[in-house]
């Protein structure tokens, strides 16, 4: 396999992710940096890549911590790993956040309302409770609430490392792309 075949089955696999809700691929970690300096990773779904601007998309509530943390420090990596493919693929990306703006309107436009119901919680994602809060009802939820606090997260990809595990040998490989989208890739020991 070529490092050009490398690079097109490995956007095929993230596409796919996106598509198809039973592919590993469809939920990736996805990690921050805290702001002292700790890393922070949580699985989030995949809701978009675009190869040709080389970005990818995810959806959150803007009062979650990984919101703050990618306002202060814009460096996102995201981790993929499909067991039955033996394929990793991880992203370095830096992130560009929307919240009541054009794509965060069509992205909500879009977006199913039993998941748009999870933004209008009063309570925001990680703050402490007394006990576990009922599930979510569509009835009185405020949708307008809701879309104030839905944020999209968009990656644009540095770089991508694929990990192709294989008993006839291991196979993995970087592909860089300048600010000017000159694209630089190698075969790397596994
Ligand atoms: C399968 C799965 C899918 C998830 N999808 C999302 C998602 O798309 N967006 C999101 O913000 N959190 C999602 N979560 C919850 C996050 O993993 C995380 O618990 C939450 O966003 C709070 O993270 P934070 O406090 O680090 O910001 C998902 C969790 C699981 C297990």
């Amino acid at each position: 396999m070529s490092l050009e075949t490398v690079l097109e089955t490995a956007w095929g696999l993230l596409q796919e992710g996106v598509t198809d809700r039973k592919k590993p691929f469809h939920t990736p970690a996805i990690a921050s940096i805290s702001a002292d300096f700790k890393p922070s990773i949580r699985t989030v779904v995949l809701r978009c890549i675009d190869q040709s601007k080389k970005t990818v998309r995810f959806h959150t509530d803007i009062r979650a911590r990984k919101y703050a943390e990618l306002t202060a420090n814009p460096y996102l990596a995201l981790h993929f790993y499909d067991e039955t493919k033996k394929v990793q693929i991880r992203l370095e990306t830096t992130a560009c956040l929307h919240n009541r703006d054009e794509v965060a309107a069509e992205a909500w436009s879009l977006s199913q309302p039993m998941s748009k119901v999870c933004y209008a919680t009063p309570i925001s994602p990680g703050a402490g409770v007394l006990m576990p809060p009922a599930a979510l009802s569509l009835e009185g939820a405020n949708m307008e609430i809701g879309y104030g606090n839905f944020g999209v997260v968009e990656g644009a990809i540095n770089y991508l490392e694929w990990l192709q595990l294989s008993a006839k040998g291991h196979r993995r490989a970087g592909f860089r792309w300048a600010a000017d989208g000159t694209l630089f890739c190698e075969w790397l020991g596994p």
